[in-house]
């Protein structure tokens, strides 16, 4: 029997580092995820996991980092049974305040069939050795039955009873294909609670297949679970992860549901965090997102606008205000100067010097022309994108220009920087932001096919800010970048530039390749 019911805290465990950084074109480097990684600890979730060390040195290195420098949080990684993996997992996660080892290994039919070529006797003793193994070096040691919803029953409570007796002090039970229902998987995670022996936490690890990751989560915490692993705006493998900021608002609304069940979440932290998260992976947050998204508090129709006036409570189960979803404030003009800027960033709780610092307030400057008033969400914009573009970015876009329309050939003419000094290229396309492509890629030698291109807005109104995220593919890696400005052709341009950075150290670390060895 688990003491885990007792507990009426529910364990948020986030796994965008991980998990989140498996979706197709994320691919973050150390400096990125210690970014993230820090905004977690704000938004205060109980553990980070941060990484699968050993599946390449990039996320061996930020695993280390983040348990070097992040505090608060207990910093978590991931490792296959095998005893190698867990040692290399143990190396990255020994400078942390509090580290946890999780161990997985596939129990269904299928994956053991299909993937480990093992059979029933081979995985609970790789479970045995691999938990024990890790409960060698913490006394925090989670475990996982891969693909758990397609496990039989009796073969799943027999692995998860070895893993409790090696020393797992948290099972998780993973939907990992989405298969679960929510009543099925509530029902799931109820028989594990009476049938594993010994004292442990149940935790959920639902899948967004079949859209009811946060919905089976839900229904594992009503059947007792204790522990959610989630990620932010619900990224992670194929259709991603139950989100984080539903699952926590659900459990804060519905006090009646889940009675007596609290989270630590600072959910004032959570729209920001989402923005972030989104920024650095270039995954756009959907327009109509629960929780997050730009459109769950605005209301389109008169009979909702003069509810919400009379009362908000009419048409809203949540404060924006709690979800830090406030209406864009005006924070600065073209005539505020060095200070305001850094003393506004600072009361965002964003501190940036030096370099940064510099470069970020001389594309606020540049916008500041262009545009009346700077709001919140754009100065954090603008400030994550000069972040990730200081220090690692190969080439900075000098200058642009274009000539297109329903006559001639549209063409693009880029300048770029570089530590080798100014390039300059010249280029035709189908239309304005194809040629700025084209005219990158000469520039950079670094050849591509874009795959994905979508243009948003970060604010309303006519001088708002296009945000671009584009898609590139070349020789199977895939990396999406980002760019803003007043000008959309110009927002391209950055961004395509963005995505042909990140390219170029892709391929010159050919880190992606390695996620092969992923769960
Ligand atoms: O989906 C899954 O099964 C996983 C495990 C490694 C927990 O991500
Ligand atoms: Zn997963």
């Amino acid at each position: 029997m688990t003491a885990s019911i007792e507990e009426q805290k529910l364990i948020i465990f986030d796994t965008t580092l991980r998990d989140g950084e498996q979706s197709p074109g994320i691919s973050l480097d150390a400096k990125e995820k210690l970014e993230i990684a820090e905004q977690l600890a704000r938004l205060n979730v109980d553990y980070i996991e941060a990484g699968f060390p050993v599946a390449s040195e990039g996320d061996f290195e930020a695993v280390r980092q983040i348990s070097e420098q992040v505090h608060g949080p207990v910093i978590t990684a991931l490792s296959r049974t095998h005893l190698s993996d867990v040692d290399r997992c143990w190396e990255a996660l020994k400078p942390a305040e509090r580290a946890r080892i999780h161990v997985f290994i596939s129990t269904s039919p299928s994956h053991m069939e299909n993937m480990l070529k093992m059979n029933e006797a081979q995985v609970l003793a790789e479970t045995r050795s691999g938990v024990a193994r890790a409960r060698g070096y913490t006394d925090d040691v989670e475990f996982s039955p891969q693909d758990a919803t397609r496990t039989p029953l009796d073969f799943m409570i027999e692995v998860l009873q070895a893993a409790v007796d090696a020393g797992a002090t948290t099972l998780n039970i993973p939907d990992t294909v989405g298969y679960g229902i929510p009543w099925d998987f509530g029902a799931l995670i109820t028989y594990v609670r009476k049938n594993v022996n010994g004292v442990y936490i149940i935790s959920t690890h639902c899948h967004n297949d079949l859209g009811l990751a946060t919905a089976n989560s839900l229904a594992g915490v009503q059947a007792g679970a204790r522990q959610v692993e989630v990620c932010v705006n619900g990224l992670g493998e194929r259709a991603g992860n139950a989100a984080l900021e539903e699952v926590v608002m659900a459990v804060k609304i519905r006090p009646d549901q889940f009675p007596g069940i609290t989270t630590g979440i600072r959910t004032e932290e959570l729209a920001r965090t989402s923005r972030l998260v989104s920024r650095l992976t270039g995954y756009p947050i959907q327009y109509n997102k629960a929780v997050v998204g730009r459109n769950a508090f605005a209301h389109e129709s008169g009979i909702h606008q003069h509810g919400v006036l009379a009362d908000r409570s009419t048409y809203e189960i949540i404060d924006a205000e709690t979800v830090g979803q406030r209406s864009s404030q005006i924070v600065l003009g073209k005539h505020s100067g060095r200070h305001a800027f850094s003393e506004s960033l600072a009361k965002m709780g964003i501190t940036i010097q030096g370099d940064a610092l510099n470069s970020a307030f001389k594309r606020f400057k540049e916008l500041a022309d262009r545009k009346l008033d700077i709001t919140e969400a754009e100065l954090e914009a603008i400030v994550a994108e000069e972040l990730g573009t200081v220090s690692t970015d190969a080439y900075t876009l000098e200058e642009l220009s274009v000539t297109g329309g329903t006559v001639g050939t549209p063409q693009a003419r880029v300048v770029l920087s570089s530590a080798s000094g100014r390039v300059e290229a010249s280029a035709e396309g189908n239309g304005m932001i194809d040629a700025a492509g084209q005219a990158i890629q000469k520039a950079t030698s670094v050849q591509a096919n874009l795959i994905g291109f979508a243009v948003s807005s970060i604010t309303g109104g006519v001088d708002a800010l296009g945000d671009v995220v584009i898609q590139l593919e070349s020789d199977g890696i895939k990396v999406s970048g980002k760019g803003i400005s007043t000008d959309v052709v110009e927002a391209s341009a950055r961004a395509y530039l963005n995505a042909i950075n990140r390219l170029q150290r892709a391929l010159s670390r050919r880190e992606v390749a390695a996620h092969d060895v992923g769960p």
